[in-house]
Parts: structure tokens; sequence; C-alpha cells
């Protein structure tokens, strides 16, 4: 069940976003729930980056010898990632094109798979929602699936 932003965190997020957020969150409906639910996951004052690479080695150990630079491009990944979905969310013109971009440069860390693509966009979400623990809804989850649906099929136009 949706919960909401506890009120003490919900004027946090005010002092912290200022009014350019809030009035995005009333443009967009989706945005604004994706953007709590950033919220639901920073409350726990973790880096997701660690948390989402952790478990992205493990179920594909071959793929940490392909980042030289873990210490830097880990954490721009995962922003990129989280950016992406937002940004689409918020009909973001730069999403398209960087995307096209992003998986063109990929070419040379390798052959990543389309399904690669697809299961680093699940894991994301599955990272928010265990950072996020018992403040993860079902309406957090549904709105970023619904994201990295529509981020999946660009990645595909462009792979
Ligand atoms: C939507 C999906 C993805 C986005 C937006 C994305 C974005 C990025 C970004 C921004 C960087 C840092 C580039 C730099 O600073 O030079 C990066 C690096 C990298 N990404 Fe991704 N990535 C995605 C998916 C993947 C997947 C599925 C793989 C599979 C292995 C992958 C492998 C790599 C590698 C090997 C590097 C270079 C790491 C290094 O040099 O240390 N990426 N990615």
């Amino acid at each position: 069940m949706h919960q909401g932003i506890p009120p003490a965190l919900r004027a946090k997020y005010r002092r912290e976003c200022g009014a350019r957020c809030a009035m995005k969150t009333t443009e967009n409906a989706l945005a604004a729930i994706l953007e709590e639910s950033l919220y639901a996951v920073s409350a726990n004052d973790e880096d997701i980056t660690p948390r989402f690479f952790e478990r992205f080695f493990a179920l594909h150990p071959g793929q940490r010898a392909n980042f030289f630079h873990p210490n830097i491009t880990c954490g721009a990944m995962v922003n990129e990632i989280l950016q992406s979905l937002l940004g689409l969310a918020t009909q973001e013109s730069w999403v398209p094109t960087s995307i096209q971009s992003l998986v063109i440069a990929h070419r040379s860390y390798g052959d990543i798979p389309l399904a690669l693509y697809d299961e680093a966009l699940d894991l994301l979400v599955e990272t928010l929602a265990l950072a996020a623990g018992e403040r993860w809804t079902t309406q957090y989850d549904a709105a970023w699936r619904t994201q990295c649906a529509e981020l999946k099929i660009m990645i595909a136009r462009a792979h």
C-alpha cells in the first residue's frame, strides 16, 4: 500500500529540492512518484552503487574485468541509468539521443547482449527496493517498472 512521505522527511525534501522539484512533481504524477521513491531510498542514507554492482558482478563475474575505473564509472553508470529513467518520465528531449550514444559507446566494452541491459535495469529497481526497505511501495515499484519498459525499448532500438 502507498504510504506517502512521512511528514518529517517531506519537510526535508522540500528544503533540499526547492521550488523547482515541487513544481515538477505537480506537473507529472509519474515523475512525482519516482522522485518520492528516491526520497524513500535516500532516507537510509545508503549509497546504492556498491549494492547494485555487488549483485551485478555476482550474477556476471566476467564483467568485473571490463570495469577499469570502477571508482568513477560505477557511480556514473548508476547515476546515468537513474537520470535516463527520470528524464523519460518528464519527457526530457535529451534522453533518446543520450541513450543511443551510450549504447554505441558501450560497444567498446565488449559484446553486451540486449538481455543484459534489461537485466541491469531490473536489478536497479530491485536495488532501489532493497535500499528503501519497508518504505518501498507497490506503487513505486510499478512506476519504475513502467519507466524501465520504456527505456528497454529505446535501448533495443539503439542496440
Ligand atoms: C541503461 C543502461 C546503461 C547505462 C545508462 C550505462 C551508463 C554508463 C556510463 C555513464 C558509464 C561511464 C562512462 C564513463 O564515465 O566513461 C558506463 C560505463 C560502463 N558500462 Fe554502462 N550503462 C548501462 C548499462 C550497462 C550494461 C548492461 C553493462 C554490461 C556489462 C555496462 C557496462 C559498462 C562498462 C564495462 C563500463 C566501463 C567501466 C570502466 O571503464 O570502468 N553498462 N556505463
